[in-house]
């Protein structure tokens, strides 16, 4: 298993450029389902869930070809033998429930392995799936897996209890191939569901209302393919905009979108950043210590649960004390109890981590446990004296392209030990 060695303290300087947003590669992806023409995706990031869902797709038969120099995939249309995501793929990836839809849409039926409890939570689908019974799919549990058959989908009105990014994701890729019209209300509002919809609408789809809590879509009888350009990653951005807030540095963010993660950027002026937005970049600089903050993680527009775990490691340095409350995911404070064996102190009550700014960190060996806990171990050991090791790195491969090689353009001093 990679590990990375990072030596700190540095200053971050230069210029990154963002990848392709994974959040909208999966849904795309899964899009490409619903046609028997061809889908070219530009702009796809070459990270491990994007190579797990290129290996999903393989498996159900179909033919996928990753160009990972230029960041193009194609995808042949038409082509699935199987309608089944099997455990071993749902298990690195849950969003590997994403092709439910789809397939519920285009092949009428589906195998999907239920997505068990996992490091950040119990995450459950069950509205993905009440949402496709009122649609008239018949669902049952065998073995592990959810079997969904229908013959047509029929439209309906649903109302999302709790906002779901991939739930609506799900249900609109159900629904643009259903008899009627499907009316979506407490929708999620993110980015990554707005590109979704614009590749939809490419294929011929009938969408109107994304990016707002009600999404209305009119069922067609037949998508065509489509040539498409993801977002950026804007949690990819951000990270690196903590990266250069938290090292005091100077970095240029190119090949991203600032009003997607303004979020980001405006909770980074509160704690003392310089930011200057441009048109596809953003520069963040820093030449002080942290001012302390407060965050609420919420569905977009607010402040992104996947940034959380990123903002706890800058405000362990910051001058005071900061209090941060994650409301999305029950168990997603993985990071606290490493961070306090590099020195922080931090102190979790219930879903919020009361943070005391302390004036450094020490580097020490530290073990990685999902994907965004694992952003903010680099961050702090980039920030702190000596060396650190961070064990069990693919959860970072899961989501940031070529992370080390990125850090170490801009001054890091970051090995990957094979
Ligand atoms: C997506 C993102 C993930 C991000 C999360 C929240 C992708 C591939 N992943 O995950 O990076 O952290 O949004 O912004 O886009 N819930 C239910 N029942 C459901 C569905 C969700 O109770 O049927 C709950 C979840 O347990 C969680 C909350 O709703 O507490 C939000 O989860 P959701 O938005 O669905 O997260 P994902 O779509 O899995």
């Amino acid at each position: 298993m990679d590990k990375l060695l990072i030596r700190g303290p540095v200053k971050l300087k230069g210029r990154v450029r963002i990848s392709g947003a994974k959040n909208a590669a999966l849904p795309c992806m899964a899009a490409s389902i619903l046609t028997d023409e061809s889908v070219r995706l530009t702009n796809v990031p070459d990270v491990a869930d994007v190579i797990s869902t290129i290996e999903l797709m393989r498996y159900m038969g179909s033919d996928c070809s990753f160009d990972k120099e230029k960041n193009i995939l194609k995808i042949e249309g038409g082509k699935l033998t199987k309608c089944e995501a099997p455990y071993d793929i749902v298990r690195k990836m849950r969003a590997s429930s994403l092709v439910l839809g789809p397939l519920v849409a285009k092949y009428k039926k589906a195998r999907v392995s239920l997505p068990g409890g996992c490091a950040i939570g119990v995450r459950p689908i069950d509205l993905h799936i009440k949402a496709l019974a009122q649609m008239g799919a018949d669902i049952r549990n065998e073995h592990g897996y959810i079997v969904v058959e229908a013959r047509q989908l029929k439209g309906i009105k649903f109302f999302f209890d709790i906002v779901t990014v991939t739930g609506t994701e799900n249900i609109m890729m159900a629904a643009v191939l259903a008899n009627g019209v499907t009316v979506l209300e407490n929708c999620a509002k993110e980015p990554e569901v707005v590109c979704l919809a614009k590749m939809l609408k490419k294929m011929g789809a009938r969408i109107e209302g994304e990016g707002t809590d009600r999404i209305v879509i009119e069922g067609v009888r037949y998508l065509k393919g489509c040539s498409y350009k993801l977002i950026s990653d804007r949690i990819e951005a951000g990270t690196y905009a903590v990266a250069a807030a938290i090292t005091r540095g100077d970095v240029i963010i190119d090949n991203c979108e600032p009003e997607y993660f303004d979020n980001v950027l405006l909770k980074l002026e509160e704690a003392g950043s310089d930011i200057r937005r441009m048109k596809n970049a953003v520069k963040v600089s820093m030449k002080r210590r942290p001012k302390p903050f407060e965050i609420v993680t919420m569905p977009y527009p607010g402040f992104p649960t996947d940034m959380q775990a990123q903002f706890v490691a800058l405000a362990t340095l910051a001058e005071g004390s900061s209090v941060v409350k994650e409301t999305i995911f029950e168990n997603r404070f993985m990071h606290i109890p490493e961070l306090m064996r590099m020195g922080a102190d931090i102190e979790i009550k219930g879903n919020t981590a009361h943070i005391r700014g302390v004036k450094k960190l020490s580097g020490a060996n530290l073990m990685a446990t999902d994907l965004r806990a694992s952003a903010a171990l680099v961050l702090a050991a980039l920030a702190a004296e000596g060396e650190s090791v961070i064990n069990r790195i693919y959860h970072i491969d899961r989501g940031y392209a070529h992370l080390d090689s990125k850090m170490k353009k801009i001054g890091a001093r970051i090995e990957r030990l094979k």
